[in-house]
């Protein structure tokens, strides 16, 4: 049996940087004399106690190494877009040498940060890259442990939320570097809503998320009070990819806002709430060819990603049924429009609910015009703004915005998040 590795973060803050023996991120890679977190993890017990030490999946050839000729279209695009950085020779030089010596280079901060925020900037589905120069980078790259991810995420989740007012924000940790990837995190977002299947075959809470809470729970998680919306702990490896740690997410750390409609009484009883900040903690952050696995970054919400689909697909809440018997709605036929109906309230709950609670939270009608004047300041510097129709275009109402009445280039530039499925990870 694997053996539990259980972590609460509370107060332990202080444990989230690595030993100051760490090597600094400059001239050479950061791995060069590093060395393991100054204390003794346990992986598996069973490896262990065999004598055989913890089995190490074989590394593979390809992760940890970087593309020269990738490096070299980052840095010539870094250097463009930042003429201050001066001529990038010298520096093309430099990378391309760490690159033939250790398979891989580090970014100085500058370029991370520039990376991150132009990842953003190429997020083909992302309709609210207005701001992708003001998102703030947190450099955690010489984070590597799983119970040091679990205590920068936490400081990550209470940065970005305030007290309402949310910030765009990135946490990067260690890359991947040859023979050994870095940390990665197997939830798809820091704050997600546990899904218990019950025998039956219902699925109580959010039934995106049912694998990883029974995984979750195969790893040692008790559970949580067993409402539908209880939060998922974390589930991070490290680089040995073996025995995961769980763990718990302190509430204070976790904004919810609990959902009441302006004009109706009854639509507080449903008990319904949503978490304040979407952190995407499954992406892989791509750079000039350097991968870093566990790099959770958020925005605010868009109302209809609550309204329009947590809270509404038939797979996940399901919530349209119940609203439309609440308003009285005739559900017996489909022309009734009754779905329509109740989408429309549930997505005014959403936005009013929000507003009220001092979060910050945007509408698609707004978000879709900030998007046509991103789209049109791209062009005027030169650049293509690529985007996907198909994400783009809001879940309601998708004609009543500009963004709906045109094409886009959809191609995939870099940097760029991506999404690496790799074995064991949960998509839901
Ligand atoms: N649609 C996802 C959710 O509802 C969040 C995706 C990111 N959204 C954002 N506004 N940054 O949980």
């Amino acid at each position: 049996m694997r053996s539990r590795r259980l972590f609460s973060v509370s107060d332990l803050s202080q444990a989230s940087r690595q030993s100051p023996g760490e090597a600094p991120l400059g001239e050479l890679p950061a791995y060069v004399g590093r060395r393991a977190a100054g204390r003794m993890l346990r992986y598996d017990s069973d490896q262990e106690a065999s004598g055989a030490g913890p089995a190490v999946p074989p590394p593979d050839e390809r992760i940890g190494r970087a593309d020269p000729a990738e490096a070299e279209k980052f840095l010539r695009l870094f250097h463009e877009e930042n003429p201050e950085a001066g001529p990038v020779e010298p520096r093309l030089n430099q990378v391309l040498a760490q690159i033939a010596r250790y398979g891989t280079y580090t970014h100085t901060p500058e370029e991370l940060t520039f990376g991150a925020r132009v990842a953003w900037r190429n997020s083909n589905r992302c309709i609210g890259r207005l701001y992708w120069q003001s998102l703030r980078v947190r450099d955690m790259r010489s984070v590597e442990s799983a119970e040091g991810v679990a205590v920068e995420c936490v400081n990550h989740l209470r940065e970005a939320t305030g007290s309402g007012r949310i910030r765009p924000t990135i946490t990067v940790f260690a890359q991947d570097l040859p023979g050994r990837p870095g940390p990665r995190i197997q939830n798809e977002q820091l704050i997600r809503y546990a899904g218990y299947r019950t025998p039956d075959g219902v699925v109580v809470g959010d039934a995106r998320n049912a694998g990883l809470t029974a995984s979750a729970m195969r790893l040692g998680w008790a559970g949580g009070p067993g409402t539908r919306f209880d939060v998922l702990p974390l589930v991070i490896e490290d680089a040995r990819r073996i025995s995961p740690l769980v763990a718990t997410i302190p509430g204070d750390a976790i904004l919810e806002v609990p959902l009441s409609h302006p004009a109706y009484p009854w639509f507080e009883r449903l008990g319904l709430r949503w978490h304040a900040v979407p952190v995407i903690s499954n992406m892989c952050l791509e750079i000039g060819g350097v991968c870093y696995p566990c790099a959770p970054f958020n925005g605010w919400y868009m109302g209809t990603e609550i309204g329009a689909r947590n809270l509404a697909d038939e797979d996940r809440y399901n919530q349209l049924p119940v609203v439309a018997e609440r308003l009285g709605l005739d559900t017996s036929n489909d022309r009734t429009l009754w779905k329509d109906h109740a989408l429309v309230e549930l997505n005014v709950a959403v936005l009013h609910s929000f507003g009220q609670a001092g979060v910050t939270i945007t509408d698609h009608h707004t978000e879709a015009r900030r998007f046509i004047s991103h789209l049109e300041r791209e062009e005027r510097s030169g650049r293509v703004c690529p985007a996907d129709w198909s994400w783009i275009v809001p879940p309601l109402s998708g004609s009543l915005t500009p963004v709906f009445h045109r094409y886009y280039d959809d191609v995939q530039l870099t940097p760029a998040f991506v999404q690496h499925h790799r074995k064991g990870e949960h998509d839901g």
